[in-house]
C-alpha cells in the first residue's frame, strides 16, 4: 500500500511516501523567513505554504520514484494548527483524492507525533506511555492500542516548547527558542539558580508559566533587564531553566510508569529532540525496564511521515474522511479519552 501523508499545520511544509510502511520519501521544508519577526506570522506561513506544497509533491514522487496514480492512499493534517496553513495541505490532499479517485484520510497532528515512534526500526509495543512535547501541546497519553488513547494530563497554560520559545526570548536567544536554549545549556550549570517545579492538585497536568515568570523575576532582580545580562551568564540561566522542564516533566512521567503497567516508554514531538530531556527518558527507562522509544531527529519536528503512519492505521480500522473534512485550529476535547 502507498500512502501520500501531507503535513502544513505550522511553519514546516511536509510531503512524504510511505510504501507498506517503509518511508521512500519525507521532504520537510521549513519556514526560515519568521526568525525575523521573533515567531511564527500566520498569513506568511499560508502563503508560504501554497508556494510550496505543488513542487514538494512533485519532489516526493520522483524521490520515491513512483507516479502520482500509484498512490492507494492519500492524507493530510487536519488541525490542530494554524487554519490558514492547515487548510492548503488539507484542500490539496482532498482535491488530489478526489482526481485521483482514491481514499482520503484526514489526521490530526497530535496524533500523528504520538505514532512517530512507528517510524522507527524498533517500534513502540502496546500498552505505551507517550509524552507530546510540542510548541502547542505538553501531552501524557497512555496508549493501549490504535485506536485508545487516554490523556492522562496535560499542560493547564504553556506548552513546554512555548516555554523554551518565550524564555529564549527573555534571554535574547532569538526564535526559534527550543534548539537555541539547548546550545547554551550545554555550556551552563543547570544548579546555578533552582528554579521551581509547579505543585498542581492533579496527578499528570503540567503548568510552565510560573517558571516562565520565575525565569522573568530572576532577570529582573540580578541584571533589571535582559539587555544587561552578560553574554557569559545566559548558558547558566538556560542550562537552570531547562533542568527544571526537565524535572517537570520527569515527576509525571515517573509516577504514570509506576501507576501503569506500560510497556514502552516514548517520548515525541518538536521537544523531544531536546537530548537532556532524552537523556533523562532513557534513564527513566533503564530504571523500570521498559523498552524506549524516541524517534530520530527528522520524525520529531512536524514532518509528514507521521502523518502518512498514523493515517495507515486509521485506514487498516476503517477509518475514511470524507471531502467535507475540515480543518480545525484547537485539539477536538474528545479526540482522547480523559480518566
Ligand atoms: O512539534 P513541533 O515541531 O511543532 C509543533 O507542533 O508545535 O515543535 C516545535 C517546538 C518549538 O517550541 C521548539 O522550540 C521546540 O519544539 N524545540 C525544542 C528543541 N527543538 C525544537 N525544544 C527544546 N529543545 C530542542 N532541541
Ligand atoms: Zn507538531
Amino acid at each position: 500500500m502507498t500512502i501520500l501523508g501531507l503535513e502544513s499545520s505550522c511553519d514546516e511544509t511536509s510531503v512524504s511516501i510511505l510504501q507498506d510502511g517503509k518511508i521512500l520519501s519525507n521532504i520537510i521544508s521549513s519556514q526560515d523567513f519568521h526568525v525575523k519577526y521573533g515567531g511564527v506570522v500566520p498569513e506568511l506561513s499560508s502563503r508560504a505554504h501554497l508556494q510550496m506544497i505543488a513542487p514538494l509533491f512533485k519532489q516526493a514522487l520522483s524521490e520515491a520514484d513512483i507516479k502520482k496514480e500509484d498512490l492507494d492512499l492519500i492524507s493530510a493534517t487536519a488541525g490542530p494548527g494554524l487554519i490558514g496553513a492547515l487548510l492548503v495541505g488539507l484542500n490539496f490532499g482532498k482535491a488530489l483524492a478526489y482526481s485521483l479517485n482514491k481514499p482520503f484520510v484526514s489526521v490530526n497532528h497530535i496524533e500523528g507525533h504520538i505514532y512517530s515512534g512507528f517510524l522507527m526500526d524498533d517500534k513502540p509495543e502496546f500498552p505505551y506511555l507517550s509524552l507530546a512535547v510540542s510548541g502547542g501541546h505538553t501531552l501524557l497519553l497512555l496508549v493501549e492500542d490504535d485506536l485508545n488513547i487516554t490523556k492522562l494530563g496535560s499542560t493547564i497554560d504553556d506548552a513546554a516548547g512555548e516555554a523554551f520559545d518565550k524564555v529564549a526570548k527573555m534571554i535574547g536567544l532569538g526564535y526559534p527558542g527550543g534548539p537555541k536554549v539547548e546550545e547554551y545549556s550545554e555550556r551552563g550549570n543547570p544548579n546555578a539558580v533552582k528554579f521551581p517545579v509547579a505543585k498542581l492538585k492533579t496527578e499528570y497536568d503540567f503548568s510552565f508559566s510560573g517558571l516562565k515568570t520565575a525565569v522573568l523575576r530572576y532577570i529582573q532582580k540580578e541584571y533589571q533587564n535582559a539587555e544587561n545580562i552578560p553574554e557569559g551568564d545566559k548558558p547558566d540561566i538556560a542550562a537552570s531553566f531547562q533542568d527544571a522542564v526537565v524535572r517537570a516533566l520527569e515527576k509525571n512521567v515517573e509516577k504514570a510508569i509506576q501507576n501503569y503497567d506500560a510497556k514502552s516508554l516514548s517520548l515525541v514531538g518538536g521537544v523531544a529532540a531536546n537530548k537532556a530531556i532524552r537523556k533523562k527518558f532513557s534513564e527513566l527507562a533503564k530504571k523500570y525496564d521498559k523498552k524506549l522509544v524516541i524517534p530520530d531527529i527528522e520524525f520529531c519536528g512536524d514532518n509528514a511521515a507521521m502523518i502518512a503512519y498514523r493515517a495507515s492505521i486509521l485506514y487498516e480500522n476503517n477509518i475514511i474522511s470524507d471531502l467535507t473534512a475540515n480543518a480545525y485550529a484547537a485539539l477536538p476535547k474528545d479526540i482522547f479519552k480523559v480518566l
